[in-house]
Parts: C-alpha cells; sequence; structure tokens
C-alpha cells in the first residue's frame, strides 16, 4: 500500500487490508513515495478512524517505497495518481509496472482516487476509511 507521507492513507491501507486476510499467507505493508515522516507513527487521526473499527495501528512507523518492493511484493497498491507516478518512476522493467495498481482502479466506486486527508478536518479520514474498507472488501476476496 503505498501513498505520499505512509502517515494518513496507506497506514489504513494497510491495517484494514491485514484485518481481512490470513497474515500467515499474505504480507501486507504500507511505504511513501516522500521522506518527510520516516521512522514516524501514523497520524493521530489515522490511528484514531482505525481504533474506531477496532483496528490498531499505532504501531506502524513510516518507511519509504524503495526499488527493492517491486520484487519483495506480488501487488503494489497506491492510493493516487502522483503516487502512481512516483513509483513508476522507480520501477526498472516491465514485470515491475505490471504490479501497480491504483487501489479504487477494480472497485465499483465513483472515485478513482483515494484523496488526501492530510490537510483537512477529521471527516476526510472517515471518507478515506470508508473508501479503503470497500476497496480491501473486493482485493481480500480476490487474494484468496
Ligand atoms: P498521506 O498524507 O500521503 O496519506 O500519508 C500525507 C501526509 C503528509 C504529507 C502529505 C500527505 N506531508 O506533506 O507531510
Amino acid at each position: 500500500m503505498v501513498c505520499l507521507g505512509n502517515i494518513c492513507r496507506s497506514p489504513l491501507a494497510e491495517g484494514i487490508l491485514k484485518s481481512k486476510v490470513d497474515p500467515s499467507r499474505i504480507l501486507v505493508d504500507s511505504a511513501g513515495t516522500a521522506g518527510y515522516h520516516v521512522g514516524s507513527s501514523p497520524d493521530d487521526r489515522s490511528i484514531a478512524i482505525a481504533r474506531k473499527f477496532q483496528i490498531d495501528i499505532s504501531q506502524q512507523r513510516c518507511r519509504r517505497f524503495v526499488i527493492e518492493d517491486f520484487d519483495r511484493f506480488d501487488h503494489i497498491f497506491v492510493m493516487d495518481q502522483s503516487n502512481y507516478q512516483d513509483v513508476l518512476e522507480l520501477a526498472q522493467q516491465e514485470s515491475h509496472i505490471r504490479k501497480v495498481r491504483l487501489i479504487l482502479e477494480e472497485t465499483n466506486l465513483d472515485y478513482e482516487e483515494v484523496p488526501d486527508p492530510y490537510y483537512g478536518g477529521e471527516s476526510g479520514f472517515d471518507h478515506v476509511y470508508q473508501l479503503l474498507d470497500n476497496a480491501c472488501n473486493v482485493l481480500a476476496e480476490r487474494l484468496k
């Protein structure tokens, strides 16, 4: 799961998908394309909205997306077009490019991108949670 800062959207996506799959079979992780917050906990507002749904993401720590992630993971889900471009710039071969998809692309939602809630209020985080929960239901089914 990849976003810009790895403190708002992708930590939530990681926590939500982890809650829906068998952790002994599927490794779920997240990263950011930017390095502003490396080593930090997720944003308090992401921790709070996850907690509301009994998901604890407080132990996650921010890291930056690295080229090795293309080989470590079978699927790379990005939150928006800007993340998509940033990740593709690091791709070194066709097989890397094929792994990268917008997380909302294959859901029936009207949204294509998970909006960045960082500069908004709490309600943005509710919205992001609902979008990601919906997407992760679809992904969890497919991954099975
Ligand atoms: P995220 O949100 O990409 O969902 O983690 C952001 C977090 C931090 C910043 C931007 C977006 N920032 O500019 O510090």
